[in-house]
């Protein structure tokens, strides 16, 4: 497992639960290295994760985070003839490049929000006023779900354009998209798509939808309140045309395609699109997933998904509760001790999954990012989970940090 977020620590977490596997990760974190042995590796070098990776003798290495992804790591991985789940660097480009999604998306008839691309200040602004108001603008490379700015203002809308440009890099200005936001999850090896069980994050850092983005502060479920045939839908007009039109183009996309989706009164468009797990969705997602999600992973890697059975899922619903360090989005305080997490992992259908977190000589557990936990409640219904992940967070000590008291409050009243 490459990687250190609760992301990670979920993927790990749900490997861990099998029994039976010898796991490593790299770097890991203090709650994965529970389950794990830990290495250090140099993340965005191919050949020194290659290497780890044989030296380890490992059956699979599954590519937590997109900046690897972009880097080439999974092509160094498969180089050297070890099963690696995640896609090569150009079919990390559906991430890495939001104008090459565009394009994906319109030569395969996928909807999503119009999109123009902007190289200058006049370019961007004469899209802002096409499109009108609420501005989207993006930056158009990695940003960790910080460079989007959706506003009603024109002035901040081009002041975000202009701090991409002065970045040395380039923005796409978009048609805004109502309505609901789902994340839908698809396990492809480049031929077979395999959807997981959909759910939603909340971006924004404070509750009823206020303040900035971030990289996302809460998750469920399942969605009570989905068309049935949501999954069916996105797998038709999303997924399959797109894991199609990457292997008609010679980019064939294994691994996971993150579906970032506004279903708007025109049918569900496509946000964004994801080349690895989301954060924090799998930390919901994963907690209910039945299926060993090694059999899965490795499926994709080695091109067997068309012989994986059905998808099992638990009964359950499942919330998570970002916990974040004072100040997130903006420069997160490091350094500050967090308790209570033995408290939270003992209420029945409640564990925590770290993040931005480090240990220090006396071996207490600190701060050290800006996400810092997920704390994940299961329950027999959404309400029932929520009281978990709730009763969970209220356990846990950490000066200064917040988190959102709504995450799937009008999901679970429903
Ligand atoms: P992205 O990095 O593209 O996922 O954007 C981050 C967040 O900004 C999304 O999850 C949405 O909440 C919001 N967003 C992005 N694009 C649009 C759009 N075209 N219309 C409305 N909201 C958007
Ligand atoms: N949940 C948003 C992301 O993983 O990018």
């Amino acid at each position: 497992m490459l990687g250190s977020g609760a992301r990670e620590h979920a993927i790990v977490h749900a490997l861990h639960r099998e029994g039976g596997h010898e796991l490593f990760a790299a770097p890991g974190n203090p709650g994965i290295g529970q389950l794990a042995q830990l290495h250090r590796v140099d993340l965005a070098s191919g050949p020194a994760v290659a290497y780890l990776a044989w030296r380890l003798r490992v059956d699979l290495v599954v590519i937590g985070p997109e900046a690897p992804l972009v880097d080439g790591v999974a092509d160094a991985v498969r180089a050297a003839h070890i099963p690696c789940f995640g896609p090569s660097a150009a079919a990390a480009q559906l991430e890495g490049s939001k104008a090459f999604a565009k394009e994906v998306m319109r030569a395969a008839g996928v909807p999503t929000a119009e999109a123009v691309a902007a190289r200058t200040p006049s370019e961007a602004a004469a899209a802002l006023e096409r499109f009108g108001a609420p501005y989207v603008v993006k930056n158009d490379g990695l940003a960790a779900g910080k460079g989007v700015v959706v506003t009603d203002s024109f002035e901040a809308a081009v002041a975000h354009a202009q701090a991409c440009f002065d970045a040395g890099g380039t923005v796409v200005v978009e048609e805004f998209l109502d309505g609901p936001e789902v994340s839908l999850f698809c396990v492809t090896d480049g031929t077979t798509v395999v959807p997981l069980a959909p759910a939603q994050d909340y971006k924004r850092a404070l509750d009823g939808d206020q303040g900035p983005n971030t990289g996302g502060m809460g998750a469920y479920s399942p969605l009570p309140w989905a068309p049935a045939d949501l999954t069916d839908q996105v797998l038709a007009e999303v997924a399959v045309p797109v894991v199609q039109q990457m292997a008609a183009q010679g980019n064939p996309f294994q691994g996971l395609l993150y579906c970032g989706l506004a279903l708007t009164s025109k049918g569900p468009k496509v946000v964004e699109f994801n080349v690895r797990f989301g954060d924090p969705e799998s930390q919901v997602v994963l907690a209910r997933l039945a299926t060993p999600l090694s059999a899965l992973l490795l499926a994709a890697a080695t091109g067997r998904l068309a012989e994986l059975p059905s998808l099992v899922w638990s009964e359950d619903a499942a919330v998570g509760v970002v916990i974040a360090a004072r100040n997130y989005p903006g420069t997160p305080v490091i350094g500050d001790v967090i308790s209570g997490l033995e408290a939270a992992n003992a209420i029945p259908g409640v564990y925590v999954l770290q993040a931005g977190t480090t240990v220090n000589q006396e071996g207490e557990l600190l701060s050290a990012g800006g996400r810092v936990l997920t704390v994940v409640g299961l329950g027999p219904n959404l309400a029932a989970a929520r009281e978990r992940a709730y009763a969970g967070a209220a356990s846990v000590q950490l000066q200064g940090s917040h988190y959102r008291k709504d995450i799937a409050l009008a999901a679970a009243s429903a």
